[in-house]
């Protein structure tokens, strides 16, 4: 049965956050997606970067069930694995051998500040723990810089957040920074995107 969920923004964000990553990710290797939602960003990296491997995961089964629909449309069953069932503050993740083992980089869109501050401290703590040094960690939505919203359209979805959940809403970047150091990585870019948007890059560079 077709279980495939759509999302709007990724068609708006998909070809942009590919650009940042055609910079960072290496030619082989394994990519962990952390809240993958529908599976479109997926599929799409997964065909725009060949070499690597793209593993999905969300704590949602409605979205892994998206997920795996999306990877037998796009004709990568052979290719892509199953979507991890992955809540964040599960620690430690249950994550296969191979992937820990050939672990390139970990990427999360759109996840922080929809979800608890401590979901925040835990991708850290774990992604700390997995990645080897000079591997990257990237994040990409919105952040508030100084405390402050960067546009009123930013103001105004955080309020829609905190009205949904009272736990979520975007984040301050120098606080999101601050716990990434603590784990260990390094803030190695600050790149703004479309839509009042960023990709943070960080780098793991402590063991
Ligand atoms: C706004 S959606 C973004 C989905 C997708 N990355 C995208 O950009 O379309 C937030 C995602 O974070 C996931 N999520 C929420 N809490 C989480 C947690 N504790 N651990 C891992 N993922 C979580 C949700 O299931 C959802 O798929």
């Amino acid at each position: 049965m077709d279980k495939r969920l759509f999302s709007p923004a990724t068609q708006r964000n998909r070809e942009s956050i590919g650009d940042v990553l055609s910079k960072i990710i290496k030619k082989d290797g394994l990519i962990l997606e952390i809240g993958s939602g529908t599976g479109e960003h997926g599929v799409v990296f997964q065909k725009r970067f060949p070499r690597i491997i793209w593993q999905t995961s969300d704590p949602y089964l409605l979205h892994r069930e998206s997920i795996i629909s999306w990877i037998e449309y796009e004709g990568l069953k052979k290719k892509m694995p199953q979507p991890l069932d992955l809540d964040v503050e599960n620690i430690p993740w249950k994550i296969p051998f191979n992937l820990a083992n050939f672990l390139q980089g970990i990427v999360s869109i759109n996840m922080i500040h929809v979800a608890k501050w401590t979901c925040t401290i835990a991708l850290f703590e774990e992604a700390g723990r997995l990645l080897k040094n000079g591997r990257f960690l990237i994040l990409y939505g919105p952040f508030k810089i100084d405390k402050k919203h960067i546009s009123q359209s930013n103001y105004i979805f955080d309020n829609s957040l905190k009205i949904q959940n009272d736990l979520w809403g975007v984040r301050n970047l120098e606080e999101v920074t601050d716990e990434a150091k603590k784990k260990g990585f390094i803030q190695e870019d600050i790149i703004r995107m479309p839509a009042n948007n960023f990709s943070i890059v960080y780098r793991k560079c402590s063991s």
